[in-house]
Formats: structure tokens, C-alpha cells, sequence
């Protein structure tokens, strides 16, 4: 049995990808450690809180004391880290917090790996891995042509993306310097079920169910390479159990769209299935993002070469299964606009505490 340190595990792709996990195998564990900052949200695994192969720590991974009981604790196999500040915006009006998640906490989680893992000299226990889950968004932009590949120079744009690019390189130095086993994966825009609201697939989905205007920056045409969350989930598990160490690869779905087809998409569809009244005079252009890259698209030829992964989720089933999960899952939605799901958390906390 495998014992995973998954970190962010109440985040988007975290929550997808400790399903994704213990429906795949029956025989694993998976210690879940996550800071529940306003993107955490324990509502996300109310549907496994009494599967005992997942473990939840509330706890950030800046906290050396906290992340080293685990590693004491466990017989930790896999690190995965999910744990980042993840939203564009945020980082360009707060950039500090990422640079103490995404840098600071990266960091001494390699530390702990290492200090838990190695058993002399560059000589590690059999078979652990550290795997960092990282963004297409530390290559920078492109323009009309082209795609990122793995030997594309790291040319990060916002402070998110500078701050998961340094996370990448102290994550390649603790390869190159003390040989830790590590793998670096660099994804495309996910959508799915459990997206926090503040991204652009979701939030268009809520606005346009409750006839809100539909914020688009720019001219609408800039570009992100969309991939279905679950693919993505099977990505990194592969990279995981077969993935070269010490190799970086490269996670997308060649489903290059521009913004503006993905809102009018959005629009037609609950026009037709939910709500006839609803247009896209809702659309409104709004000032675009700081630095906005132009357009984002993935090479992911050297997964599919070495791994046979490849993203089976055509984009024209995903949104569809994506906006119909916003649809059947509205109280989740509603619990997040009105803030109810941080209260549901320490409710949760207050029950296990009492029954402890
Ligand atoms: P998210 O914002 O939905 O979730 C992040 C999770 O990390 C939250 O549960 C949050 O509570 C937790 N967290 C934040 N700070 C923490 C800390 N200090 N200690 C412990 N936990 C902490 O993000 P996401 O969209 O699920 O992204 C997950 C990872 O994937 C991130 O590293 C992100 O950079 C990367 N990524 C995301 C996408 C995407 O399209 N969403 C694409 C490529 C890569
Ligand atoms: O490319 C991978 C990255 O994708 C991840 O590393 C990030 O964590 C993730 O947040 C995502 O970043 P983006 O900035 O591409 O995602 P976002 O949903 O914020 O925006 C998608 C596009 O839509 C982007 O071009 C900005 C635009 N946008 C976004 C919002 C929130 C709008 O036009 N209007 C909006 O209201």
C-alpha cells in the first residue's frame, strides 16, 4: 500500500484528485494536508469523510513542526503538492502570500522529503517521489504560433507565475543538487467540478445563472488551453507511478480556445437547457488583466511519447459535464457566494473535536 502526502487536497484539482485516487485504487492512503485558506473547502469531501484511507490535517505547509509529524507519523511514499495560491488576480494586488506559499512552502517541503527520505549521500529510500504540480504559466506567452514544450525557456509574466517558476527551479535544484526523486509537471487551464468561483469557467457559469453581467477582459481573444480536470488527475498519477526522475512533463489538451468562445459557449448552453431569457448582452468588456498573457498552448508530446497519456475528455463533452455539475450542485455554489462553507469547515472541526 502507497501513503501519499497530498497538499491542497480541498482545493479544485486537489479535491478532483484525491477522488480520482481512491476510486482507482482500493489499496492506498492518502494524508490530506491543507491550509483551508479561502480556496480551501472541506463541503469538497463531505462524500469521503468516512472513507478511512483519507486522512485530513488542517495545516499550512509553511509549518516545518506540523508537516514534519506527518512524515514521522506516515510512512510517506508520495509527496504530491497541490497547496498554492492559485489566481492570477490576487497576485498581482498581493503578491507576498505567493512567494510564502508557492516559494517558502514548496521549500520546506523539500527540505522535509529530504530529510525523511534520504538514507545517506544522495541515496534515497526505494521508490519515493516528490512531485510538484506546476502551471504552463512559468513559460510565459505565445504568440499566434508555437506551442510550450518542456526545453521552452521559464519566462513567467505575473507574480503567480514568477512565484510557481521559483518553486520549479528550488524543485529541480533539490534534484540536481542531492539527487532527490522528483517530477515537475506543467499544466494548461483545468475546468470541473469544485473550481473556485473566481476563475473564469465558473464564475461565468454562476453570473449567467443569476443574470450578472459577464466581466471579460480585453478584447476577449486571449487564448488558455483548456483541459478537463479528471485528465488531468490521470496525468499526474501516471507521472507518479512511471514518470523518468528528475524529468519535467508537460500536461495540456490542444484545446485552444479564446476567452469570448468559452463565455458564449457558456451562455448558449443554459440559454438552451436552463433559462431562455438569458443573452449574451450580458457580456460586459471590462479593463483587461495587468500583464495578461496572450495566449497559452501545450506541447504534450512527451507524455503521451513516454507515458501513453493523452487527454481522452474532448472539450465539447467536458463544458457540458462541467456546467451541468454547476447546475446539480447549486448549494455548493450558493455556500461560497455567501461565505456559509467556511463555517461549514469549523463546524466539521467543532463535531471532531467533540467527539475526540
Ligand atoms: P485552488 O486555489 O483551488 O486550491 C489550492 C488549495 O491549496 C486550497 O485548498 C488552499 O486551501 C490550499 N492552500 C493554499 N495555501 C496553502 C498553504 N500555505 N498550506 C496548505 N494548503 C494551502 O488551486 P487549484 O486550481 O486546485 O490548483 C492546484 C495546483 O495546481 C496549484 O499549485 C496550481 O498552481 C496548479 N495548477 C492549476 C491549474 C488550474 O487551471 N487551476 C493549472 C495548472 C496548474
Ligand atoms: O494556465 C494555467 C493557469 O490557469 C493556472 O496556473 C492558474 O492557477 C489558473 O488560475 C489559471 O490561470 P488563468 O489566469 O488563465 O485563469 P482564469 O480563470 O483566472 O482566467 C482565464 C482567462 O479568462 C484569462 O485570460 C483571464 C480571463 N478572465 C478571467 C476572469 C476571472 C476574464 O476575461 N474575466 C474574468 O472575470
Amino acid at each position: 500500500m502507497k501513503t501519499y502526502l497530498v497538499t491542497g487536497g480541498a482545493g479544485f484539482i486537489g479535491t478532483n484528485f484525491v477522488y480520482y485516487m481512491l476510486k482507482r485504487y482500493k489499496d492506498i492512503r492518502l494524508i490530506n494536508v491543507d491550509a483551508l485558506t479561502y480556496a480551501g473547502n472541506m463541503e469538497n469531501l463531505t462524500d469521503i469523510k468516512d472513507d478511512q484511507r483519507h486522512i485530513f490535517v488542517q495545516a499550512d505547509i509553511c509549518d516545518s513542526e506540523a508537516i514534519e509529524k506527518l512524515f514521522e507519523k506516515y510512512d510517506i511514499d508520495y509527496v504530491v503538492n497541490f497547496a498554492a495560491e492559485s489566481h492570477v488576480d490576487r497576485s498581482i494586488t498581493n503578491p507576498e502570500i505567493f512567494v510564502q506559499t508557492n516559494v517558502q512552502g514548496t521549500l520546506n517541503l523539500l527540505n522535509l522529503a529530504k530529510k525523511h527520505w534520504m538514507v545517506e549521500d544522495d541515496v534515497y529510500k526505494e521508490g519515493v517521489k516528490f512531485l510538484q504540480v506546476s502551471t504552463d504559466e512559468v513559460y510565459g506567452s505565445l504568440q499566434d504560433t508555437g506551442y510550450f514544450t518542456e526545453t521552452t525557456p521559464l519566462c513567467p509574466h505575473s507574480p503567480y507565475s514568477a512565484s510557481k517558476t521559483a518553486a520549479d527551479c528550488f524543485v529541480q535544484a533539490y534534484h540536481d543538487t542531492y539527487k532527490l526523486p522528483v517530477n515537475i509537471t506543467r499544466c494548461s487551464n483545468n475546468y470541473g467540478p469544485y473550481q473556485f468561483p473566481e476563475k473564469l469557467i465558473p464564475l461565468i457559469i454562476n453570473n449567467t445563472l443569476h443574470h450578472k453581467q459577464l466581466p471579460v477582459y480585453g478584447d476577449g481573444m486571449n487564448i488558455r488551453d483548456w483541459l478537463y480536470v479528471e485528465d488531468h488527475c490521470k496525468a499526474i498519477d501516471m507521472v507518479i507511478n512511471g514518470g523518468r526522475i528528475g524529468e519535467v512533463y508537460n500536461v495540456g489538451g490542444h484545446n485552444e480556445r479564446p476567452n469570448i468562445f468559452i463565455v458564449k459557449t457558456i451562455i448558449a448552453y443554459i440559454k438552451e437547457n436552463v433559462d431562455d431569457s438569458v443573452s449574451e448582452a450580458l457580456i460586459q468588456y471590462v479593463e483587461d488583466r495587468k500583464g495578461h498573457d496572450r495566449r497559452y498552448g501545450i506541447d504534450p508530446s512527451k507524455i503521451k511519447e513516454d507515458l501513453g497519456w493523452y487527454p481522452e475528455t474532448k472539450f465539447e463533452d467536458g463544458i457540458c459535464l462541467t456546467i451541468q455539475w454547476y447546475l446539480d450542485h447549486k448549494k455548493w455554489m450558493e455556500h461560497i457566494t455567501s461565505g456559509a462553507y467556511m463555517e461549514y469547515y469549523q463546524a466539521m472541526y467543532e463535531k471532531k473535536a467533540e467527539d475526540a
